[in-house]
């Protein structure tokens, strides 16, 4: 599938079958995930692979009341959980054993970015092998990480389920380009 085939037919999937997703295709998808951009290149992005019913269960708990998605994390085959090493992304490099100073005013929040960009790498590479995955971000993050054993430096920052759609949505809207897009200035068409 065309890169831009992908991006256009991707769409967030909330019902999976229970086929299992071999592990060939999760190293595809990881890897198409490690190939993205980082912060001078610091990659603080970490991955969990769920396969533990009881975990995946867990993780279902913790997802905000009537998360649409929190059948599909507690179903799909897989689960993967992206996560950030804390004090890289956004920051100048430290000296051995002293860590760096935020580069820009965004502070650490570039790790968001990095695990955004490895993220999309992954979904689009999964729907490539027709494999669906819908982003999940709205759970508490502390309790995840409890429950996978995170340790300090690291967060939790979004999960993916990950198996083959048992469901065929059509596209979400977008807005229009002339609405998201200026020229020279913001405001400007
Ligand atoms: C950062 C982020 C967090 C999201 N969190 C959730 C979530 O917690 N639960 C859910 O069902 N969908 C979640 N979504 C999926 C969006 O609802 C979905 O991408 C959007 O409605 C557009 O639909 P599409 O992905 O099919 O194009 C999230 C998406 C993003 C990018």
């Amino acid at each position: 599938m065309e890169v831009l085939e992908a991006i256009r037919t991707r769409r967030s999937i909330r019902q999976y079958k229970t086929a299992s997703v071999d592990n060939k295709a999760i190293e595809l998808v990881l890897g198409a995930a490690r190939w993205a951009p980082s912060w001078t290149n610091t990659q603080c992005w970490r991955f969990v692979v769920v396969r533990d019913s009881k975990i995946k269960s867990e993780l279902a708990n913790v997802l905000s009341t009537n998360n649409p998605a929190t059948d599909a994390i507690r179903d799909a085959p897989v689960v993967i959980v992206a996560c950030a090493e804390l004090g890289k992304a956004g920051y100048y490099r430290g000296e051995p054993g002293k860590p760096g100073e935020p580069a820009t005013d965004k502070g650490d929040y570039w790790y968001m970015f990095d695990v955004a960009l490895a993220m999309q790498n992954l979904v689009l590479a999964a729907h490539s092998l027709g494999l669906g995955t819908v982003y999940v971000g709205a759970f508490d993050a502390k309790k995840a990480a409890t429950i996978l054993e995170v340790p300090q430096g690291f967060c939790v920052v979004g999960m993916t389920p990950l198996g083959y759609p048992a469901q065929e949505p059509g596209p979400r809207p977008r807005k229009e380009l002339s609405e998201i897009v200026f020229y020279d200035k913001f405001g400007s068409k």
